[in-house]
C-alpha cells in the first residue's frame, strides 16, 4: 500500500496565520503539523507517500521534508523514515480530486488517505494493517462530534452497516437541513485501487469540489465500506487558531500516533 498526505488549500480559516505560511507547517506542539499525519502514515505501515500540496507552498514543504528521511534537529535521533514524492494541486478542487492526482504514484497499491491537518491521539496502525491484508473495500474512521454540521456524518442501518453519509448537511448536502447523526467522518480514508476507476466519473458537488465523501457513498452502497470508530481524541486543526495551542497541550498530555 501506498499513502497520500492532502496538504493543499488557502486555510483561511485560520486568518492572519496562513496569509504567506503554509497551515501544514505551522507549529503543533514541539513539530509542525505534517509531521503527525505522516507519522501516522508510517505507523501504519506505509513506506511511500506522495506529499500534495497548494501552489506557492512547495517549496518550504520540500525543504522541510525532503526525501522524508527525518531527523531530530541537535541529536539526529530518527523521527519519520517515509520515502516522499510531491505533487503541486494548482486550483483547490477537493479531497477527491487530490486523491486522484496520486493515480500513477500509487501503481495498482492500495491507498492510505490523510488530511494534512488532522492529528490523533492513536495512530489506528491496527486497523490500516489489518485492512491492507484482508479487506477489497473501503475502510473510513468516524468519531461522534458536538459540531456535526461541519463535517461528513456516517447514517447507519439496521444492521449496523453504513447505508449512507451526508456531507456537511444543510450545505453541500441539501438532502439534509440538519446532519442526521453526530459521528463524522474523519480524515483519514483506506482505498482499494479501483478508486481511480471511480473518481473520474465524480461530478463536483454544490461547492464545485470532488467529494471524497461521494467516494465513500459509492463504496457504501456496494456494501464495500467498513467503519472504525476512533478511540483517543481526534482534532481538525485547521479549524481556528486557537485550537492550535490547545492540540499543542494535549499532545503534550498523552502524546500523538500512540
Ligand atoms: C473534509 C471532508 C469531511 C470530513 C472532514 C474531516 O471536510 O469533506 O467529510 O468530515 O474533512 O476533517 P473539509 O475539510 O473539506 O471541509
Amino acid at each position: 500500500m501506498k499513502g497520500v498526505v492532502c496538504a493543499g488549500g488557502s486555510a483561511t480559516r485560520l486568518g492572519e496565520l496562513t496569509r504567506v505560511a503554509n497551515k501544514h507547517l505551522l507549529p503543533v506542539g514541539r513539530w509542525p503539523m505534517i509531521y503527525y499525519p505522516l507519522q501516522l502514515l508510517e505507523r501504519g505501515g506505509v513506506e511511500s507517500v506522495l506529499v500534495v500540496t497548494g501552489k506557492g507552498h512547495a517549496g518550504q514543504m520540500i525543504d522541510l521534508l525532503g526525501d522524508g528521511r527525518l531527523t531530530e534537529r541537535g541529536t539526529d535521533a530518527p523521527l519519520i523514515s517515509l520515502d516522499l514524492t510531491y505533487k503541486v494541486q494548482t486550483q483547490p478542487g477537493g479531497i477527491a480530486q487530490v486523491v486522484g492526482m496520486a493515480r500513477d504514484f500509487a501503481q495498482g497499491e492500495k491507498l492510505v488517505v490523510v488530511l494534512g491537518d488532522n492529528i490523533f491521539e492513536q495512530s489506528q496502525a491496527d486497523a490500516i494493517r489489518s485492512w491492507a491484508t484482508g479487506s477489497d473495500g473501503a475502510l473510513i474512521f468516524v468519531k461522534e462530534v458536538p459540531d456535526p454540521e461541519n463535517f461528513g456524518v456516517v447514517v447507519y442501518g439496521d444492521d449496523g452497516r453504513v447505508t449512507d453519509i451526508v456531507e456537511k448537511a444543510g450545505i453541500v448536502d441539501t438532502r439534509y437541513d440538519s446532519p442526521p447523526s453526530n459521528e463524522a467522518v474523519v480524515g483519514l480514508y483506506c482505498f482499494p485501487p479501483d478508486v481511480f476507476d471511480l473518481i473520474v466519473t465524480l461530478e463536483p458537488s454544490s461547492r464545485g469540489e470532488l467529494e471524497v465523501t461521494d467516494v465513500n457513498r459509492h463504496y457504501a452502497s456496494e456494501g464495500r465500506l467498513d467503519v472504525v470508530r476512533v478511540e483517543g481524541w481526534w482534532e481538525d486543526a485547521g479549524k481556528h487558531w486557537q485550537h492550535l495551542a490547545e492540540i499543542g497541550r494535549l499532545i503534550e498530555e498523552t502524546g500523538a500516533n500512540t
